[in-house]
């Protein structure tokens, strides 16, 4: 009698039809958030270490934004780069309801309001020194009087139309305060997605770039991100932030963190983002451009990689693409 594997797992692998029947996992265009970059200058300000993304005017943002709509992406993300004569020690700008950020956030509301719009609340963009806060005499970052600020700065984008507020500093205690805020001025429906597990990362050089912070950042920013080396600590983040009212909580870089995305998915079961930021979008690019791989391949295989560790959606530069690709 000739014998035969008890299971073929190739059977349902023969073709296409089949394949897609089987999918255990599906991307589509609804999974992605856009981060754009807006300039006060009066031109597209291409990025080099980011080939293909540029800052925008706040017109061309509010084209982007029309761009994502009709790609049927569902948000974007919006982060400043501050002119700079607006820097500051105290970051100040960051709380003036007619900045950048919240003019660019109003031109899209207006023009576009079924997009929805997810703002950066950190101090860097707005820093004479590069850091998410409020810095003492010895450079350290102050908690509890940053925290103050960035209430501030949660009420503005809220005011400008903000959907989404999305604190970046990992400042302890601050989403609690922002919710709280957030209340009492009447925006019971805006969104708090917590950067709940971010850490102090090598591969946010190319943002840096982008918003202007990079030359001007003094030190690193281990005494407020995480550790790589710690998963246990991610999970105290993300427990602390949904405690304190957080609507979804970000993972943050993505592609080496996939094993916080999945502990925490298994863990809270509550909606996970990741960050696939910019040093990852760099990394790609240059592979694609150095004929190592296939850009369309590898975007759309390290998207499905986010959602089948259990992210709901993901933050890429690659959106526009990735939408195009599977639309
Ligand atoms: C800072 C902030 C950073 C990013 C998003 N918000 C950089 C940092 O913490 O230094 C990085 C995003 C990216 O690299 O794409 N508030």
């Amino acid at each position: 009698m000739s014998h035969y594997p008890a299971l073929r797992l190739r059977r349902t692998r023969v073709a296409p039809w089949s394949r897609a029947l089987h999918a255990e996992t599906v991307l589509t265009p609804a999974d992605l958030i856009w981060p754009l970059f807006v300039t006060a200058g009066d031109g597209e300000e291409p990025i080099a270490s980011l080939p293909g993304v540029s800052r925008w005017p706040v017109a061309g943002i509010v084209d982007r934004a029309r761009e994502a709509v009709a790609l049927g992406i569902p948000a974007v993300a919006l982060f400043p780069n501050t002119p700079e004569h607006l820097r500051s020690h105290s970051g100040a700008e960051a709380t003036n309801a007619d900045n950048l950020m919240c003019t660019a956030i109003r031109a899209i509301k207006d023009a576009v309001p079924d997009l929805g719009v997810l703002t950066d609340v950190a101090l860097d963009p707005y820093t004479a020194h590069g850091h998410d806060g409020l810095v003492d005499d010895r450079g350290y970052v102050l908690n509890d009087a940053t925290a103050e600020v960035l209430i501030e700065q949660a009420l503005v984008q809220a005011r400008a139309g903000a959907d989404i507020v999305a604190p970046s500093d990992m400042m302890d205690g601050r989403v609690g305060l922002i919710r709280s805020a957030l209340e009492v001025a009447g925006h019971h429906n805006v969104q708090i997605m917590a950067y709940a597990a971010k850490y102090a990362s090598a591969f946010y050089g190319p943002f840096r770039d982008a918003v202007g912070s990079r030359g001007r950042l003094k030190g690193d920013k281990k005494t407020y991100q995480m550790d790589p080396a710690n998963a246990e600590e991610a999970l105290r983040e993300v427990a602390a932030d949904l405690d304190e009212g957080a609507d979804s909580v970000m993972v943050k870089p993505g592609l080496a963190y996939l094993d916080i995305v999945r502990r925490v998915k298994e863990r809270f079961e509550v909606p996970v983002f990741a960050y696939s930021v910019s040093g990852e979008y760099a990394m790609i690019e240059a592979a694609a451009a150095a004929g190592a791989g296939d850009r369309d391949a590898l975007v759309l295989e390290t998207l499905m990689a986010f959602k089948r560790a259990g992210c709901a959606g993901v933050l890429t530069y690659h959106a526009p693409l990735a939408a195009r690709l599977l639309g």
